[in-house]
């Protein structure tokens, strides 16, 4: 099989190592890829979102299924292109159609759809500039701290949390006004939820599903969780509150309803569903949808997964995932990112990286680099994350902190407390 992989960051280069050791795979493409994805594939200089010249390389090449990593091209439609053009709509495209993205690409049409399908999550109002009054209303209603969504894509930047009822109302104006542009002119007003998260990945042909292995990951720059918000700073697969029981009523309340809920409203939705949860008192509860695999997580969830993904996404694309076995690694894996000094404000790019054929023992994931004159150099704010198998989290961690330090970069930086609060 020949098989395209979109998007360029750590994610990808974690599922092009996964699907690169199927003996399914005589050729696997990345477009556009990093420095670390052309290890295991060739990278292509298309960009993730531009749809003819992906059409155009898939015809040539003979393409026989496409992957997608990041939200983007889903949002934009992706699916949809291959479904309506007569030459590429038998290339089975993993990743929801346009409709099934929607799920991430706006908070409140999944607040309404978790509504439709009695899904537990925070309650909610949607508000814009013309029902500003009942915005006020509804938070005084609220306890603090007040959250705020901007109702569109806003690249992980669009949720603000406010301590103060007067920091909320204005803020919520701001929003409206166009603080994130055409995305926050409708806000989503959540009641705030006390607890810890869980990032829960499934796998879904639209009827069936597999349960991928549960991550946390850990989203703020400093140490002790503090500090502004970045892509996320590593990850911890398994999860130590997410036991069977949990798991179960995870199943019940949430992926079941879900599925089910995307078929019932006719939402054609063959790909990865992320369900970012909250355990409240034991009771999980939905934040947020995102209809792709989850990054940092997917550089620890990919070393769970014992069985062939690539057979796997067969059963997606032919809607039989039912008659497919998940096997998962009862290890511990875990990963920790370097990222450039600055990051997630402004931060520096093409730095040399050296160090990386001294690891031993843990599998090296690019999110942002590049090559340059022969030279691996950092070309992004999260630059590598080391990912390590272990008997328990501990020993996975001591793994990943040993090699992050072989690693060397101007101003690199990574947090030595990733798994803390496990
Ligand atoms: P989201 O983009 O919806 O995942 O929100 C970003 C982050 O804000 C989440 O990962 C949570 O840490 C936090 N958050 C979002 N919604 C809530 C809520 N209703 N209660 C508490 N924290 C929240
Ligand atoms: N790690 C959270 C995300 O991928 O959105």
């Amino acid at each position: 099989m020949k098989l395209l992989l979109l998007g360029s960051g750590g994610r990808e280069h974690a599922l092009a190592w996964k699907i690169a050791q199927s003996p399914k795979i005589e050729k696997l493409y990345i477009a556009p890829g990093n420095a670390g994805t052309s290890n295991a594939g060739e990278n292509v200089a298309i960009k993730a979102d531009d749809f003819d010249a992906i059409k155009a390389f898939v015809l040539e090449n003979q393409v026989d299924m496409v992957v997608v990593g990041p939200e983007d091209p889903l949002v934009k439609g992706v699916y949809d292109y291959f479904k309506n053009d007569e030459a590429l709509k038998n290339i089975p495209v993993i990743g929801p159609s346009k409709a099934g993205a929607v799920l991430e690409g706006s908070k409140e049409f999944a607040k309404g759809f978790m509504q439709r399908h009695n899904i537990p999550t925070a309650g909610y109002k949607t508000i814009t500039a013309d029902n500003l009054e009942e915005g006020f209303a509804f938070l005084e209603t609220l306890e603090a701290p007040y959250v705020l969504k901007a109702d569109g894509l806003c690249a992980g930047k669009g949720v603000l949390i406010l301590p103060t009822l007067e920091e909320a109302k204005k803020e919520l104006k701001e929003m409206l006004g166009g603080m994130f542009g055409n995305a926050s002119a409708t806000v989503v007003i959540e009641e705030f939820l006390s607890g810890i998260e869980c990032s829960v990945f499934v796998l879904t042909d639209g009827k069936n599903y597999k349960i991928l292995p549960e991550a946390k990951d850990y989203k703020r720059i400093g140490e002790g969780d503090k500090g502004l918000n970045t892509g996320g700073m590593g990850s911890v697969s398994p999860v130590p509150f997410a036991t069977k029981e949990w798991m179960q009523k995870v199943e019940d309340r949430i992926i079941r309803p879900t599925v089910e809920g995307l078929a019932a409203e006719n939402i054609d939705y063959k790909g990865f569903i992320f369900f970012g949860l909250i355990n409240v008192k034991g009771e999980p509860m939905v934040i947020e949808y995102n209809v792709r695999m989850g990054d940092p997580e997917t550089e620890s969830v990919m070393l769970r997964i014992k069985s062939d993904l690539v057979e796997l996404f067969e059963g997606v694309a032919a809607g039989n995932l039912n008659e497919k076995t998940l096997e998962i690694d009862e290890r511990s894996a875990v990963c920790v990112m370097l990222v450039s000094g600055g990051y997630p404000e402004h931060y520096d790019k093409g730095y040399a990286i050296s160090g990386l054929d001294t690891i031993e023992n843990s599998i090296v994931f690019h999110a942002g680099t590049a090559m340059k004159d022969g030279q691996v150099v950092t070309n992004g704010g999260r630059v590598i994350a080391v990912s390590s198998y272990g008997a328990n989290k501990d020993e996975a961690l001591a793994q990943s902190f040993a090699n992050a330090k072989k690693i060397t970069f101007e101003k690199k930086y990574f947090r030595s407390d990733i798994g803390f609060d496990l």
